[in-house]
């Protein structure tokens, strides 16, 4: 007999994106999800894409539209999980989710899903990094939650860590699109990192109690 699925998705440009599947969760998109996403088409047409910290997969699967060289990865095997459903139902076939989570890790597909802190188990080069990263200063009580959206002092834990290998992993003319935050005092980062990236910032959006800032990431010279 089939379940009643206990599911919550969102519809972002016409793609189905579940964020929870009966008790598996991830996290469910928000602005800085959308202020990076808006930007995909112009980056990542016709480019070999990774969609580092994938979540629910949303900037990836927007990718997919533009070129089928995209990249899925995440420190969260329940994100990795619900990123290969919502691919699934997007891009293979319309199905209930529930059903597929049992199954969905013995499915094929034409992308890569990579479990990876980081850069860790990712052995190849890519045109285009896309990263939303935890980014909160602090941290929080819940492990999960503290690992979708915190980055200790001043929030740049994952931030620094993310930069100090991102140049390995760039084609020539590579660039990253990465999410930040105010909290993460972005003057101070760009001018960290100004001997090894030409850090732009292409975009922001404010809220009364941050901005938040999308940067585009060159490396200086390409490894
Ligand atoms: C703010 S969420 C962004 C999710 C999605 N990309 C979006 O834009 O909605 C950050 C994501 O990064 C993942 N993450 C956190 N630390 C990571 C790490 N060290 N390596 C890879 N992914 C990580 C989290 O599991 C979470 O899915």
């Amino acid at each position: 007999m089939m379940k009643n699925p206990e599911t919550d998705f969102l519809v972002i440009n016409d793609l189905k994106l579940y964020y929870r599947i009966g008790n598996i969760e991830c996290y469910p998109p928000g602005e800085d999800s959308l202020l990076l996403n808006k930007h995909i088409k112009y980056y990542c047409k016709d480019k070999k894409v990774l969609d580092m910290g994938c979540g629910t997969g949303i900037q990836g699967l927007e990718a997919y539209k533009y070129t089928k060289n995209v990249t899925f990865s995440d420190i969260d095997g329940d994100c990795l999980k619900i990123s290969k459903i919502n691919f699934y139902i997007n891009y293979i076939k319309n199905f209930n989710p529930y059903e597929l989570l049992d199954i969905i890790d013995k499915i094929k597909f034409p992308v890569d899903f990579i479990l990876s802190d980081l850069f860790s188990k990712i052995n190849e080069k890519f045109d285009v990094i896309l990263f939303n990263p935890p980014y909160l200063p602090g941290y929080e009580e819940d492990e999960r939650l503290d690992r979708w959206v915190c980055g200790r002092e001043d929030g740049r834990e994952i931030i620094d860590k993310f930069l100090n290998d991102l140049k390995y992993h760039l084609n020539k003319n590579g660039i990253a699109l990465l999410v930040i935050s105010s909290y993460n005092k972005p003057k101070e980062l760009i001018k960290d990192y100004s001997k090894l990236y030409k850090i732009e910032i292409i975009d922001k959006a404010s809220f009364y109690f941050e901005e938040i800032f999308l940067l585009k990431i060159k490396p200086i010279s390409y490894i």
